[in-house]
């Protein structure tokens, strides 16, 4: 906890007064999202955000942060999310929260996007110790599982849990599958392909995207950045 922490109040000096927001989701954004809400607070400053989820928007109306959208902002000024692994090249794997699509989209809309995480997501190589969340439009899950297998993934649809039999659903109404790779060589080469693959809405793989990520650890965090 004290990691995410960390993590998180390292970002929080990113946010400036008339800032648009990209709020991604997980448990570090919750963290995140608790701490911008004090700080609108303390400070007065005028942002608005925009949410990759259900979960996020519920938590910053929570927190008193104002919402806008994508349409009313297509660019916005800065994106900041959790990540499951992320590499010295900071290319990411995103999606442990099923929030990938719409994390993509928002991120990818940003000046600056910024990854906040606890030092256990620091990995060599994307793929050694998470799968690669895939959403996939229900339908095509069985041929898609398929497709990924031959490509030497294990790959498991993923479970709704304790409270909700079946598939978990996402905020957009799809499926995931979780794919195993050993070691992912290249990011974007397996972006593409599993991109091109019919019924596949999104892929985990975030390549060139983050310019910045601020680690936490027990006694404070550490800043990986583009080189
Ligand atoms: C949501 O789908 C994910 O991309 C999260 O951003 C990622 O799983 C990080 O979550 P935690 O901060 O909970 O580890």
């Amino acid at each position: 906890m004290i990691k995410k922490i960390n993590a998180a109040k390292a970002a929080l000096n990113e946010v400036k007064d008339d800032y648009i927001i990209g709020l991604g989701t997980g448990s570090t954004i919750a963290i995140f999202i608790e701490l911008l809400g004090e700080k609108i607070k303390k400070e007065g400053i005028k942002i608005k955000a925009i949410p990759t989820s259900y979960q996020s928007s519920y938590l910053a109306i929570k927190n008193g942060i104002p919402l806008t959208s994508l349409e009313e902002y297509p660019e916005i000024d800065l994106a900041i999310d959790g990540a499951d692994e992320i590499d010295k090249n900071l290319n990411l794997i995103k999606g442990g929260g099923a929030a990938l699509t719409r994390e993509k989209i928002i991120d990818s809309s940003a000046k600056k996007f910024i990854v906040i995480a606890d030092d256990t997501k620091v990995v060599n190589k994307l793929g050694e110790k998470f799968p690669l969340p895939i959403e996939v439009i229900p339908i095509a899950w069985r041929k898609i599982e398929k497709i990924l297998k031959s490509m030497g993934a294990n790959v498991k649809l993923r479970d709704g849990g304790d409270r909700k039999d079946g598939p978990i659903i996402t905020d957009n109404g799809n499926f995931i599958l979780d794919a195993k790779f050993n070691f992912i060589e290249n990011p974007k080469d397996l972006e593409i392909k599993i991109k091109m693959i019919p019924g596949v809405v999104e892929v985990g793989l975030f390549v060139d995207m983050a310019h910045i990520a601020y680690i936490g650890n027990e006694k404070g965090y550490y800043i990986i950045k583009k080189s």
